[in-house]
């Protein structure tokens, strides 16, 4: 039976500061979070879900977790604490590489800062996982206290799981949360919706429940000769936002700041407002847009963020829902059903006063990264391969698996040009960790299949002579989608050619690195179920 939809009121997820203020200015702070086993409602009719959350206390611990608010340049400290049990509440698959204590005990856990130009030691490198108590550690494990400097602009950020191998099932389990870099005396003066009522994460995923209220994850897989449990997407039918299952908000006639992030395993949502109410852009996944953009629709991959502003004070009705018109898988499975279609309900009241927040007409300006100056150009393919019933049984970038030597080694606060190659059906979300980047163009590949016939026999984009095949239809990329971004999604049978930025974007300072053990980072494709088996690579920096 369906949960009845717009029952429960949209939470706010607990906001701590990421600095102390001592004299009026603000000052690092060091904190402590903790990961629990507890029990959380996603619906008023569902009984309570057994969930992995963040929080500084079990009591305080909630799914997503807290939002974590830093400022420029200000280091935040914190000390991840993995409080879980013994066994995971979710099943998990052992034929692929997988963070396994020694002991076999424990549940591995790390916390990756999704957006962040940071220390590698403070990554959340997919190996420098922990079980409960520090008692067993990943390879490249090198601290207990993560240090983040906090030193980039302004953006959205998340932070969330990333062991090897069960990010999917520890993100499906709870483990995520938001995490914004302030920077005041740049913000302040654009006059954007702020405060604790009008500036909001929307932190979106879908779920599915068993009737007992857990969560439910097939246990068999697509596959159960080759994996016993590994599927290659996971689809809820619920759609939870900020941890509660179609949940509505009453908002006033003004504008709203809403961080929408996308933190589902799987599936893409191209999110439009029933009433066409549109969504003023300001910022995508890393920094400010240069100047607002409206559209009428917004298509988030897992792992994407849209900050936009939406003034319901121009909404022709009283009530209006977000929706989703996203196939799944993106772009040719099926089409979306009523279920999916549906993510919250706003209802707008009657405002008495004057709506004080505004969207100025200029943002902020980045300089885009110069071609020409391009230190390296590289070529990155995505394969899936399939089994003789036709089934994936793992993903690939390069025709490499993970633990083959790295061959992504930038050096530090150079840009680079990456050719994307997307030779699968599906769209891949790609995340480059520490790298900034800038789509430039996708273009589709003619004779796909003489191309992949050669690189599944070369491996080598420039020998089998992309640039002959890539010749086709040329994708706008959209005037939102044109700014710094830290995850983009590549079209099927497209080239995306993105300009990727090593480090700081907006000055020469070196990122924080003092490196006492190198473990790293990595790039990937953040549809969770293709990272895990294993549609990700390492990416050395070379200093
Ligand atoms: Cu959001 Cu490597 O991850
Ligand atoms: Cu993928």
């Amino acid at each position: 039976s369906q949960l009845e939809m717009f029952v429960d009121e949209l939470p706010d997820m607990p906001r701590i500061h990421g600095f102390d203020v001592v004299n009026g200015v603000p000052k690092p702070k060091q904190l402590r979070i903790g990961m629990f086993k507890k029990e959380w409602k996603f619906h008023r009719d569902l009984p309570p879900t057994p969930v992995f959350a963040y929080g500084v206390s079990k009591n305080n611990a909630t799914v997503p977790g807290p939002t974590i608010e830093a400022i420029h340049i200000v280091d935040t400290y914190v000390t991840w604490e993995n409080h879980l049990p013994l066994k995971h509440i979710l099943p998990w698959d052992p034929t692929i590489p997988t963070a396994i204590p020694a002991t076999k005990k424990g549940i591995p856990t790390v916390v990756h800062l999704h957006g962040s130009i940071g220390e590698p030691e403070s990554d959340g490198h997919a190996e420098s996982w922990f079980t409960n108590g520090f008692v067993e550690k990943g390879p490249t494990w090198t601290k207990k206290t993560y240090h983040y400097h906090n030193f980039q602009q302004p953006g959205n950020l998340w932070y969330h799981d990333h062991a090897m191998g069960l990010t999917r099932v520890n993100l499906l389990a709870g483990l995520v949360g938001a995490y914004i870099i302030r920077h005041p005396e740049v913000e302040a003066p654009l006059g954007l919706p702020y405060g604790d009522e009008f500036d909001r994460i929307l932190m979106v995923f879908d779920r599915s429940f068993s009737i007992n209220g857990s969560i439910y994850m097939n246990s068999t897989g697509n596959n159960p000769s080759i994996h016993p449990q590994w599927q290659p997407e996971y689809f809820g039918d619920a759609i939870i936002v900020n941890g509660k299952a179609w949940p509505r908000m009453t908002v006033r006639r003004r504008k709203y700041r809403f961080r929408i992030i996308n933190a589902s395993n799987a599936r893409f949502f191209r999110f439009f407002f029933t009433n066409g109410l549109g969504f003023i852009h300001v910022a995508a996944d890393s920094v400010y847009l240069e100047e607002p953009v409206v559209t009428n629709e917004t298509l988030l991959a897992p792992s994407e963020v849209a900050d936009v502003v939406v003034d319901f004070s121009t909404s022709k009705s009283d009530t209006v829902i977000l929706a989703n018109s996203a196939n799944y898988p993106f772009p040719d499975g099926d089409p979306v059903n009523e279920a999916n279609k549906k993510v919250m309900k706003f209802i707008v009241k009657k405002d008495l006063e004057v709506d004080p927040w505004r969207v100025p007409k200029k943002l902020i300006k980045y300089p885009f990264p110069k071609l020409s100056s391009a230190s390296q150009t590289r070529y990155i393919a995505m394969y899936e391969y399939t089994s003789d019933i036709d089934e994936p049984t793992h993903l690939y970038i390069n025709g490499k698996a993970y633990e083959e030597p790295v061959t992504e080694t930038p050096k530090e606060g150079t840009t680079e040009v990456w050719n994307v190659i997307n030779l699968t059906e599906d769209n891949h979300p790609l995340h480059i960790h520490l790298g900034l980047f800038v789509v430039m163009d996708q273009t589709e590949l003619i004779n796909i299949d003489e191309f992949k016939a050669c690189m599944s026999k070369l491996n080598d984009a420039i020998k089998c002579q992309m640039d002959k095949y890539a010749r086709g239809k040329k994708l706008e990329v959209q005037a939102h989608e044109k700014g710094w971004k830290n995850v983009y999604k590549m079209t099927p049978g497209y080239v995306t050619k993105i300009a990727v930025r090593f480090g700081y974007i907006h000055s020469n300072a070196s990122y924080a690195f003092d490196a006492t053990a190198d473990p790293g980072y990595v790039y990937h494709c953040h549809i969770l179920d293709h990272e895990d088996n294993v549609m990700m690579r390492p990416l050395k920096i070379i200093r």
